[in-house]
């Protein structure tokens, strides 16, 4: 008797029928920047395809995110001022609280979560203030919590703390609920790791620290059981849903981080790699549609319920072709 486990792949449509793994629109999350000012949409070099938009103008974009029927839009804001303590952060007419309204008042179903992080807006650049030349992590937690609040005030369905600070989700947590924003979801950066796929994001929103680095809050790549101690945390704090960053290299860590929490798991696949692919295609090195689906497909096998991705919308119109 020969086994033969081919004969499942004989025609396409059969190998469509039992294959383990399948991606809908509904789980990509389209990140777009937000930048002041009126009557702008300006591209960025590192990330070609990809736009700033000052508030007036993102309702084209928001349309078609719509339209492509994604999960939902992730927010960056990029201020005209930074200070020390990032206040333009929380501001109540800063400018991703101006872009959430904007959001919210023309595609009021559209989900729109919030990216909850100092570094666009502080003038160091870090992810939280700094006391004596260091994050100070507790007075962070407390500004934190206020970008939050202002951020889900504006209408978020969800916020997104990216800063990696220790404790941030119980404080966060605890802030919107005791303004009564007890809906608002909390979608925790868990597993970010200190990353050189950055590089590219770091252009688009002007946020590198303009000294020293951010190890001494993100994650060590060296450590994988560090990722799964990391989002159980979070989630005992009170995560609606996990985030492992960035995407493709981290597979194993978002595997062993699905198996180890009964929250939804989000993969965020970085700039940098949306950018390598954009480079490698446009020299005709790869195919873009056929690299973009089989990352997606490889991080929805690893345990990405959720994948935030700049290829969302070109994903969603791939799928449903
Ligand atoms: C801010 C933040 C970063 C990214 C998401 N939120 C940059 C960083 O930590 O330096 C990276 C996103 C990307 O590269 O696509 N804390
Ligand atoms: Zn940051």
């Amino acid at each position: 008797m020969i086994i033969r486990p081919r004969r499942l792949r004989l025609t396409q449509a059969i190998r469509d029928m039992v294959c383990e793994t399948r991606l809908s629109p509904s789980m990509f999350v389209y990140p777009v920047f937000i930048r002041e000012g009126h009557n702008i949409i300006e591209d960025i070099p590192a990330m070609p395809g990809q736009k700033r938009y000052s508030p007036d103008t993102l309702p084209a974009i928001l349309e078609r995110a719509v339209k492509a029927e994604i999960g939902g839009v992730l927010f960056f804001g990029i201020p005209e001022h930074k200070d020390e303590c990032g206040s333009q952060a929380y501001a109540d007419d800063g400018v991703i609280q101006q872009a959430i309204r904007v959001s919210k008042r023309e595609f009021p179903e559209l989900t729109v979560i919030g990216d909850v992080c100092m570094c666009e807006y502080t003038s160091h650049g870090h992810c939280g203030v700094i006391r004596d030349g260091c994050v100070d992590n507790d007075a962070s937690i407390e500004l934190l919590s206020r970008v939050a609040v202002s951020q889900a005030q504006a209408g978020a369905d969800i916020v997104a703390p990216s800063d990696m600070m220790d404790g941030h989700t119980a404080a966060i947590r605890e802030a919107l609920d005791s303004e009564g924003l007890i809906n608002t979801l909390i979608f925790s950066y868990a597993v970010k790791y200190a990353s050189a796929f950055y590089g590219p994001f770091r252009e688009a929103a002007g946020s590198a620290p303009a000294f020293g680095d951010r190890k001494t809050y993100q994650m060590d790549p060296r450590n994988s059981r560090e990722g799964v101690r990391e989002a159980l945390l979070d989630v005992q704090e009170g995560a609606d849903m996990v985030m492992v960053k960035p995407g493709l290299p981290y597979l194993d860590v978002l595997s062993a981080v699905k198996k180890a929490v009964n929250v939804p798991v989000g993969s965020y696949c970085v700039s940098g790699e949306y950018s390598m692919i954009k480079a490698a295609a446009s020299q005709g090195w790869l195919n873009e549609k056929n690299a973009v689906l089989e990352a997606a497909v490889c991080q929805a096998r690893a345990g990405a319920d959720i994948i935030i991705t700049y290829h969302a919308l070109d994903l969603a119109g791939w799928i449903n072709a």
